[in-house]
């Protein structure tokens, strides 16, 4: 183990407190110390693994109908309708009433091009994470990257915003497993019990269910993996990668000998416009690249293995995504996806209704539940890394930054974020949790690129073993995509982002400021 060395002095980089810098050096030193050290295990191939682990979860396999067939419905109230879309059918209709029409025209086959612009969106942050990542290999992603270039109430927010892309959206991805569960045991004549296996409050009502036991105990399992060691964690998750890889593969082969060319026709019913809102709705299944760059404390050689787990796991993906969405488009008509159990498990319903064997059905059901474990079971890792960082920092209490003595894992964060995610996901259903998911997970898309542009003007020379082209355009396409995607998410979901940033705020003012090194 190499010797942790001193940590350099705090340099105040800004007479306000809420703008001072953490010194990238200081930020590798503090790393290295005993007591915070975590063990380096993760090699190129399993950070890669890790990145589709986390990116190919229950999106995939769910929403490239609905995405294609499109709908069209009057917005039950302002805060319903998407922020662009009020503007727009204002300026158009002049009216209040006509800024709620909203809807999304139907992409059609043309969701492969869709998939294919926001993985080219993505790809643009992906490396503007790759280069921060090289530079800053530390744990805590973006809140640290944040930390080293715009200032400490910048990482802050950056830190609150992260916990809706990884406690909020695993709390739906653990009941989604928990409903899936459910229905398939079902179909083997196993029935859970209502009262234990539904969520206590949906739809805006209680249900008479005492808890979703499923949705918790899953999260439990991964916990105690999680605890046990990284590199058993990175292991198993290797398996499910595979897995899933396998089923998707198993998909474009069975479902391609079922395309119909003539299912391809018309390629893109609705022009440039249904690519483009087809788009946002797809973005959700790309999340979880990001994640990669919280295991950079774990990894052997973060400098170069960071970038190409980052970019490999986005291309990879991409292939799959767009094989998935052409050949399901080959299968069946994009109208036929608009609603029903068509709408909610396109490619099942495909499959099933065009005789598929069952075997082969069977593969595709075990290949979504392995993809929401895993997906599961890396959000949780980086969530618990990023609490870590914080902690570590001082904007968190000391317990969050506790490794375990025998694991070298963060034990309390792990088993924090256990109960953050496990409980709401035994008590609750909360269906609009991916959009808020996206919209925390683009803010911090937003503020990497704004990273990668601040940290070239003030350190030029800092070795870059990764470097993004074109700066400062390609950042700039970054945010200006990003930014515009934030824009295809409803009001209420923005009203939701800024309370959840308000409520941190508070947190900051009251608690963490006076904790922060800053400070002393
Ligand atoms: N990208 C993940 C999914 O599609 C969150 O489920």
């Amino acid at each position: 183990m190499s010797q942790p060395t001193e940590p350099a002095a705090v340099i105040r980089t800004s007479d306000k407190q809420i703008f001072c810098c953490k010194s990238i050096d200081k930020l590798i030193s503090e790393s290295e110390h005993p007591e915070h050290r975590l063990s380096k295990s993760l090699g190129p191939w399993s950070l890669t693994a890790l990145g589709i682990g986390a990116i190919i979860g229950s999106g995939i396999f769910i929403l490239t109908g609905t995405a294609a067939a499109g709908e069209y419905f009057q917005a039950p109230s302002i805060l319903h309708a998407q922020a662009l879309d009020v503007i727009v059918n204002f300026v158009r209709t002049g009216s209040t009433a006509g800024a709620l029409m909203h809807g999304r025209p139907p992409a059609g086959p043309s969701i492969a091009i869709s998939f294919l612009l926001v993985a080219i969106a993505c790809s643009f942050a992906g490396l503007c994470y790759a280069e921060l990542a090289s530079m800053i290999p530390i744990a805590g992603s973006a809140y640290t990257y944040s930390y080293a270039t715009l200032g400490e109430i910048f990482a802050w927010i950056i830190g609150w915003d992260l916990i809706l892309e990884y406690v909020v959206s695993n709390v739906a991805v653990a009941v989604g497993f928990a409903g899936y569960t459910k229905a398939q045991l079902a179909v083997f004549g196993l029935n859970l019990p209502d009262k234990w296996a539904s969520p206590v409050w949906a739809g805006g009502q209680w249900t008479g269910a005492y808890f979703n036991l499923p949705g918790f105990l899953i999260v439990f399992i991964l916990t105690l993996l999680l605890v046990r060691g990284v590199k058993e964690s990175a292991e198993t998750n290797n398996i499910m990668v595979a897995v899933k890889i396998g089923a998707i593969l198993t998909f474009l082969v069975v479902g391609g000998m079922l395309v119909k060319p003539a299912n391809w026709v018309p390629f893109a019913p609705s022009g440039f416009a249904g690519i483009v809102t087809g788009g946002a709705i797809v973005f959700f299944t790309y999340i979880g690249f990001d994640s990669v760059s919280t295991a950079a404390e774990e990894s052997r050689n973060p400098q170069k293995d960071l970038p190409f787990g980052i970019i490999m796991s986005l291309v990879v993906c991409t292939l799959l995504y767009v094989g998935v969405a052409v050949v399901l488009l080959g299968m069946m008509k994009y109208t036929t996806f608009v609603s029903g159990a068509a709408a909610e498990a396109p490619v099942a319903y495909a499959m099933k209704y065009l005789g598929v064997h069952p075997f082969f059905r069977s593969v595709i059901v075990i290949g979504a539940l392995t993809g929401m474990i895993s997906s599961l079971l890396v959000f949780q890792y980086g969530q618990a890394r990023i609490w870590y960082a914080m902690s570590r920092d001082g904007l968190l209490p000391k317990l969050f930054s506790a490794v375990h003595p025998k694991y070298k894992t963060p034990h309390w964060s792990t088993w924090i974020a256990c109960f953050a995610v496990g409980i709401p996901a035994g008590l609750v259903d909360i269906g609009d949790a991916a959009d808020l998911a996206n919209i925390g997970t683009l803010f911090a898309f937003v503020l990497v690129s704004l990273g990668v542009i601040f940290l070239r003007r003030k350190q030029p020379d800092r070795k870059r073993a990764f470097r993004v082209p074109f700066v400062p355009w390609f950042p700039l396409i970054s945010i200006l995509l990003c930014g515009g995607l934030m824009f295809g998410l409803t009001l209420i979901t923005w009203l939701r982002f800024v309370i959840w940033l308000a409520l941190g705020l508070l947190i900051y003012v009251f608690y963490s400021r006076h904790r922060s090194e800053f400070a002393k």
